[in-house]
């Protein structure tokens, strides 16, 4: 059971905000912000290499706290500057020939699909998008019909940016291990908001960011690479940390998942992702998980009595993410009316996930998106905001 009183004081935003705008950045706890400000503070009293030398074992301890929330080992995670970063670190690495084919989902990210479309029109790769079972999950079946040996990778969105469904990841996980495909998992959203681990997923790779349901400071993200898979991997950008320039002009690449970052990076933003990554763990992903799909379930209940609500979350498994629209009131209306009421929710365009909203014919939709911090009370605010909204026609 979350302690619901010590994380509210933990979380000095509660007091300014109801926040539903945690699929775009969750509020910090204050053990995360001192951790960034020390860091910085130190850098600036005795130099910023110094404070990175004096600190070491700091930063290192990330390592050792990603490792742990995922069931990997710390020689398998690397620290980048988001999750985009650490996906596309291993996916240009792949070195895909003309009429191989890549395997994704209706849940895929933006960020994500263009570059596949990149790579695969470079290349002359494949990009074949599985369809969705009846609830609206990854088709699993269709999946395991649709592999076959020029199926060189398969890419899944665990939980997508523009809604609440889950995928079915150990399910997927199933099918690419039997097949020997690697796969790999767009953890951005649910790193800290559900339990994750790479071998009972059986993912090879894995993406996440710190200031989502992590709840660490914006611009970190984290790369895990299954051990095995490392050394096959040259990441598609080098430098002198990736590897080393050796006497005859010729370089060798680190035999570690540090090969996919690089040499200047963000310690404080690093010692913060630490921080918040072993809040996580103090709270239990479990319990995090338990509290998220009760409050979300909540939410959508309450919107759901609104008549001019229609909400669009579709999936077997629901998370934290309440995606809806307001009939005649523009997304971006509801937004600032809320936002006028210090409720935080954000709008999700279909740039942003065509696949899904294109496919389905929704331009936009209002994101709202619960963590275990929020309550009760902070969800009736919304419900509430939404009701006045409705109401004040833009
Ligand atoms: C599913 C998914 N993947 C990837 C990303 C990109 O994460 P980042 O902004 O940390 O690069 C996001 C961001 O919203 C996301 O929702």
């Amino acid at each position: 059971m979350i302690d619901l009183e010590r994380v509210r004081a933990d979380t000095p935003g509660v007091e300014h905000v109801a926040h539903f705008n945690n699929a775009g950045s969750a509020l910090p706890p204050r053990q995360v912000v001192d951790a960034v400000v020390e860091h910085l503070q130190r850098e600036a009293e005795i130099g910023g290499y110094e404070a990175a030398a004096e600190r070491k074992d700091r930063w290192e301890h990330t390592y050792d706290a990603i490792a742990q929330l995922i069931g990997a080992h710390r020689d398998e995670i690397a620290v980048v500057e988001n999750a985009t970063r650490a996906w596309d670190m291993a996916f240009y690495a792949f070195p895909f020939q003309p009429g191989d084919r890549i395997l994704t989902g209706h849940a895929e990210y933006a960020s994500n699909w263009i570059a596949l479309k990149q790579v695969a029109d470079r290349t002359g790769a494949r990009i074949e998008v599985v369809p969705d079972d009846e609830s609206g999950q990854i088709d699993v079946s269709a999946l395991e019909r649709l592999i076959d040996e020029r199926v060189r990778l398969v890419s899944l969105v665990h939980v997508p940016t523009q809604s609440g469904l889950v995928n079915p990841a150990a399910e997927v996980g199933r099918v690419t291990r039997a097949a020997g495909v690697p796969l790999l998992l767009d953890a951005c959203q649910s790193a800290g908001q559900l339990p994750l681990d790479v071998d009972t997923i059986g993912c090879d790779i894995l993406s996440g960011t710190g200031r989502k349901f992590l709840r660490g400071p914006r611009g970190t993200g984290f790369l895990y690479v299954r051990r095995e898979l490392i050394e096959q991997l040259e990441p598609p950008f080098l430098d002198m940390h990736a590897a080393d320039w050796q006497p005859d002009g010729s370089f060798s690449i680190r035999d570690d998942a540090r090969r996919f970052e690089n040499w200047e990076t963000y310690y404080a933003g690093k010692v913060g992702l630490g921080t918040a990554v072993d809040y996580a763990l103090a709270i239990g992903v479990e319990d995090a998980w338990e509290r998220i799909q009760a409050l979300a379930s909540r939410l959508r209940a309450e919107l759901d009595e609104i008549p001019e609500v229609t909400l669009l979350d579709r999936g077997a498994t629901l998370g934290a993410t309440v995606t809806f629209t307001v009939a005649d009131v523009a997304a971006g209306e509801v937004q600032r009316r809320l936002a006028a009421e210090r409720v935080n929710v954000s709008v999700m365009e279909a740039a942003s996930a065509q696949l899904d909203f294109g496919a389905r014919g929704i331009a936009e939709a209002v994101r709202s998106s619960v963590h275990y911090y929020n309550t009760d009370e902070e969800i009736d605010r919304l419900a509430d905001a939404v009701r006045r909204a409705r109401t004040s026609r833009a």
